[in-house]
């Protein structure tokens, strides 16, 4: 029987191709939408097939009225502790109070189970929710992607194409990092939300590179040489992102402050995904490194 899935965030860029993901695997689809959200991006919705249904994170009467009738719901709302923790937990009580069996929260985001509370802030907020849904008895699962592969068009100091040098912290040239397209983890999540039943955490990474590797496959593109070089011990990062948090108090009501970036590269060259569930269903073309690089980088000739 067709499956219907709620997704929560459905105007923003993961939850958007979420929604198309799930249309495009015959499910019924609705977009939890707010008063504020953006009313051309619910169009894109609605004329893609989404039905939008209005709810208000405040009013747990209208949330549970848009959580009935659904066999999952799926968050991909973004924002620090007032989304991530107040609404994602006032979301998964109207999910409840509405018999949804299954919730998929908004972790997206590199396993943070084995890292070190307090080392980074946004998956601390995630930590948080894990604690009120696992003592829930509503079946999650949280989708590991590792970075989206979109940072490697940003110069950061992982990889600056203006610059043409690929950073890494401590000994690890050769430490795999994971990175998945925000395609394969949006049809990744889909097809997760619509089985009966899946594992408490899924790991997933479109590819996996080390610096060096990295490097390679660059210059393969290329014909340009990238200095893959150190840029300071792993102690000495953390150190430095501790200073640049103390110096920035502004940034704890940033998303995105630059000490939490730093925290997210840090998280990057401190835990890696072992094992990888990519191959749990057949269907989804996972893009390679060099793939996805062709799609921004000028290529040699
Ligand atoms: N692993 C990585 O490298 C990486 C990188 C970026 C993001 N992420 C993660 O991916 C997930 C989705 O991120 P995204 O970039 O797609 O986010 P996004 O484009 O900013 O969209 C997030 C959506 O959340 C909803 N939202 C925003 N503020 C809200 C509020 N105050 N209350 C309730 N809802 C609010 C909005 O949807 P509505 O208006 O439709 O409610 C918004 O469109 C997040 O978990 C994010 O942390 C991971």
């Amino acid at each position: 029987m067709k499956k219907t899935i709620l997704v929560a965030g459905a105007t923003g860029h993961l939850g958007s191709m979420i929604c198309l993901a799930l249309a495009e695997r015959g499910a019924a689809v609705k977009a939890l939408v707010r008063p504020e959200s953006d009313p051309e991006k619910i169009a894109f919705l609605t004329r893609n097939g989404i039905a939008p249904v209005s709810a208000q994170y405040s009013d747990l009467k209208s949330l549970a009225e848009a959580c009935r009738g659904a066999d999952c719901i799926i968050s991909a709302l973004a924002g620090l502790g007032e989304v991530i923790v107040e609404h994602q937990s006032a979301l998964l009580d109207a999910a409840i109070m509405s018999g949804v069996k299954r919730f998929i929260p908004s972790d997206f985001c590199t396993d943070y189970n084995p890292l070190v509370p307090g080392e980074n802030r946004n998956f601390d907020l995630r930590r948080k929710f894990k604690a009120y849904i696992d003592g829930k008895t509503i079946a999650a699962t949280s989708v590991f992607n590792g970075a989206f592969a979109d940072i490697l068009k940003y110069n950061t100091p992982i990889l600056d194409l203006k610059n043409k040098t690929i950073g890494y912290w401590g000994e690890q040239a050769d430490w795999k990092l994971d990175f998945t397209t925000m395609e394969n983890t949006a049809a990744f999540t889909a097809e997760t939300a619509l089985q009966e039943k899946t594992p408490r955490n899924l790991h997933i990474a479109s590819f996996q590179v080390s610096p060096n590797s990295l490097a390679q496959i660059i210059e393969s593109i290329t014909n340009e040489h990238f200095t893959v070089h150190k840029i300071s011990e792993l102690d000495q990062f953390a150190k430095f992102i501790w200073k640049q948090r103390e110096d920035n108090p502004s940034g704890e009501m940033e998303l995105y402050a630059k000490w939490q970036q730093a925290q997210y590269m840090y998280s990057m060259f401190t835990t890696q995904h072992p094992s990888l569930d990519n191959q749990t269903f057949k269907l989804i073309e996972w893009s390679s490194a060099a793939d996805y690089l062709r799609t921004f980088i000028n290529q040699a000739g």
